[in-house]
């Protein structure tokens, strides 16, 4: 007979016979809990003993119109969501606790019912006293969502089915409990069990639902990865603690692009829109001093400007500081080592921070000469005109590439009032252009180029 599986990874989903301190499918420590199988895991017979039935094929051709989506009314959340709501869709967002997911999710099904989707808010976590004392702070009480506080799923999907709702929201996957799996709410097999039960449902019976995710402290959504294979779509909503701004970022969409964002402001009457991010996210900024730069960047289908800010310091320690924050710290130690080996800066003996303005997290290649140039600013002491905006990726020879959507880019910067723009374009020619957007163009073609150029050194 074959050993019964009863340890799971909780960070992988991998089943093991025993426990150990490391997770040999995702290398992760600690992550192995033990966990009563679930009675609908794998088949333990072979499949090859009964005939199963033909399955019915179809061709790729269609005659069915795209399925009609539904516009919450929150042009942040729509455009996330890849342009409203889709019909009998599963999304799941994460975020850290006291981010604001549940405030965005009671908006959302309040907007969602204005416009007369039939929508049920399903807490776990809160009492329904307190849900109404928030609807009330947030002037949604007179919104038509139907609310209901409970944690047994099987109550739940009876409640669901006799109710059939366009919209159901399920605040949080980790406070769900299905009976017939033994063990405790929040464990692997509950959140597992829950997820596929609601959004099977969801597909069965044509009910669209979002279900809150907790973060685990890594950043990733608690409960095993196949949860986030289970759903359409994965959006997380991300923030800094002490301020005010918040991003739903879309990681998974399989209804849209991914990497799309939508950005909200925390007021004391919950979230409220922003859309105009990249003058929220400059508008900490003061006069142009050494180590900051503007980066036009684009985050999914929308140009963003942010401020880059570093800090380059003799070091009192053996082993100089690298920090970073919002930015990747690997892709800052590539763009030190660019610039030691092949415009011979170094920066040996210098701490080195780095810190994007805003609480925002970047992604993009594309930010890697703006590093570089708040980088050199600092350790040269030499701020850059207040009114440019730089952009482009750097790879290890020292050559610069162009970024996607330079057009893009270059209006934004044009509509917040930058004149000048840094950045590598697709042409051997160095040199200033006015582009047609009416920016003057510095084209970039080499790192030891550019650092000649703006730093005289190099
Ligand atoms: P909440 O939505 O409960 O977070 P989550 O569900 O992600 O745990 O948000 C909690 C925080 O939001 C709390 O610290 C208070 C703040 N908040 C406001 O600042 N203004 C508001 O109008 C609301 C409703 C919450
Ligand atoms: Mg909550």
């Amino acid at each position: 007979m074959a050993k019964t599986k009863s340890f799971t990874c909780s960070a992988c989903g991998a089943a093991f016979s025993k426990w150990s301190g490391r997770c040999d499918a995702c290398g992760e420590w600690n992550t192995i809990v033990q966990e009563t199988p679930l009675s609908s895991g794998p088949a333990s017979k072979s499949l090859g003993a009964r005939r199963g039935a033909s399955i019915e094929l179809s061709n790729l051709s269609t005659t069915e119109t795209p399925p009609p989506r539904t516009l919450s009314g929150m042009d942040e959340l729509d455009r996330v969501l890849g342009g409203g709501l889709v019909p009998a869709s599963a999304i799941l967002v994460g975020g850290d606790p006291g981010i604001g997911k549940s405030t965005l999710l009671l908006q959302a099904a309040a907007n969602f019912a204005k416009v007369g989707l039939k929508t049920l808010y399903i807490s776990g976590e809160e009492a329904a006293a307190q849900i109404r004392m928030r609807a009330q702070r947030l002037g949604l009480a007179d919104a038509p969502v139907k609310l209901a506080t409970e944690t047994n799923l099987r109550d739940i999907l009876t409640t669901l089915e006799a109710e059939r709702p366009a919209l159901a929201i399920i605040d949080s996957i980790q406070t769900m409990w299905a009976d017939n799996v033994e063990s405790a709410p929040g464990s692997v097999s509950q959140v597992r069990a829950a997820a596929h039960e609601l959004t099977s449902f969801a597909k069965r019976r044509g009910v669209s639902v979002i279900l809150v995710g907790h973060v685990t402290k890594e950043g990733q959504i608690a409960g095993p990865r196949v949860v986030e294979h289970m759903v359409d779509t994965v959006l997380y909503f991300e923030g800094e603690r002490g301020h005010q701004f918040r991003i739903l970022r879309a990681v998974k969409n399989r209804f849209g692009p991914a990497d799309e964002i939508g950005v909200f402001e925390m007021t004391g009457r919950g979230l409220a829109e922003v859309s105009n991010p990249s003058a929220l996210f400059l508008s900490e900024r003061g006069t142009p001093s050494p180590g900051s730069v503007v980066f036009a960047g684009i985050e999914g289908t929308r140009p963003l400007l942010v401020e880059l800010q570093a800090l380059v310091a003799p070091t009192p320690h053996a082993q100089p500081r690298r920090s970073v924050i919002g930015w990747d710290g690997g892709r800052l130690a590539m763009i030190l080592a660019v610039l030691e080996a092949r415009c011979g800066i170094p920066f040996a003996g210098l701490d080195v921070y780095l810190n994007v303005a805003g609480g925002l997290k970047i992604t993009e290649p594309a930010a890697d000469l703006a590093v570089a140039a708040a980088l050199l600013s600092a350790r040269e002491d030499v701020a850059l005109p207040a009114e440019t905006v730089i952009f482009g990726e750097i790879s290890l020879s020292g050559a610069l590439r162009p970024a996607p959507q330079t057009e893009n880019r270059l209006k934004e910067a044009q509509k917040l009032g930058f004149t000048a723009a840094i950045a590598p374009v697709n042409s051997t020619a160095g040199g200033k252009t006015v582009t047609n957007a009416g920016m003057t163009l510095t084209r970039a073609s080499d790192l030891t180029g550019f650092v000649g150029e703006h730093f005289g050194a190099g």
